[in-house]
């Protein structure tokens, strides 16, 4: 998959009001600051594409990018961030919870986990979540450039391991670096096969 265009077309806080057309969908989904939207710029090599934050919490709207006019790549709010009000946090759930039961053009699900991270409630809890709702999903680990040389053969197949015993669930998974832009055309060539 070679990337040879790609637009912003809109923000949506609500299913409803997201492109209603028939274009096949890749989201992007994590907890906050996990390196969503910078992977989202890296993948489409355009910097300016989804807004990047040091501050968790900077995506709060389902956003809509289209690539080469031909598929649809959302970024949708990340979870998990404990500096706002449960008011805030319910509302970035409802969101999250009305995506997944309402749009039916997703293809694949990639769920965005920090690899310097051991299996968090947070996330474990997503999984089962989007496994019961039959959602097919991808794990991208994010931020492999901040892990130590001796560390990065194993930490992610410890990870997957890990999530294995708790809740018997063995996602595919791709390692990335938004940095170095390692996992690229991994992730690429997945969603090529899959449109
Ligand atoms: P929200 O929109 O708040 O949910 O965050 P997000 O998941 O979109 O994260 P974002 O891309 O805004 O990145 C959060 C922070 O992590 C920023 O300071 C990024 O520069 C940093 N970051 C993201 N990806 C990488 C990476 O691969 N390597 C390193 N070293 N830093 C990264
Ligand atoms: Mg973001």
């Amino acid at each position: 998959m070679i990337i040879k265009s790609s637009n912003f077309i809109k923000s949506s806080s609500k299913t409803i009001d997201c492109p209603q057309n028939n274009i096949p969908e890749f989201a992007f989904i994590g907890r906050s600051n996990v390196g969503k939207s910078s992977l989202i710029n890296m993948l489409t090599q355009n910097k300016k594409l989804a807004k990047i934050s040091g501050n968790p919490g900077k995506t709060l709207l389902i956003n809509h990018f289209f690539i080469n006019n031909n598929w649809y790549l959302v970024d949708l709010p990340g979870y998990g961030y404990a500096k706002i009000s449960k008011k805030e946090k319910k509302k970035i759930e409802s969101i999250i919870v009305d995506y997944f039961t309402n749009r039916n053009k997703i293809t694949i699900t990639f769920l965005l986990i920090d690899i310097r991270l051991n299996p968090q409630q947070i996330d474990t809890e997503f999984m089962e979540w989007l496994s019961e709702n039959s959602i097919n999903f991808k794990i991208i680990f994010t931020k492999e450039d901040k892990l130590k040389v001796t560390q990065k053969e194993k930490k992610a197949e410890n990870y997957i391991t890990e999530i294995f015993k708790k809740i018997k669930i063995h996602p595919e998974f791709i390692v990335s670096s938004s940095k170095t832009k390692k996992g690229r055309d991994e992730i690429l060539n997945f969603i090529y096969t899959d449109l």
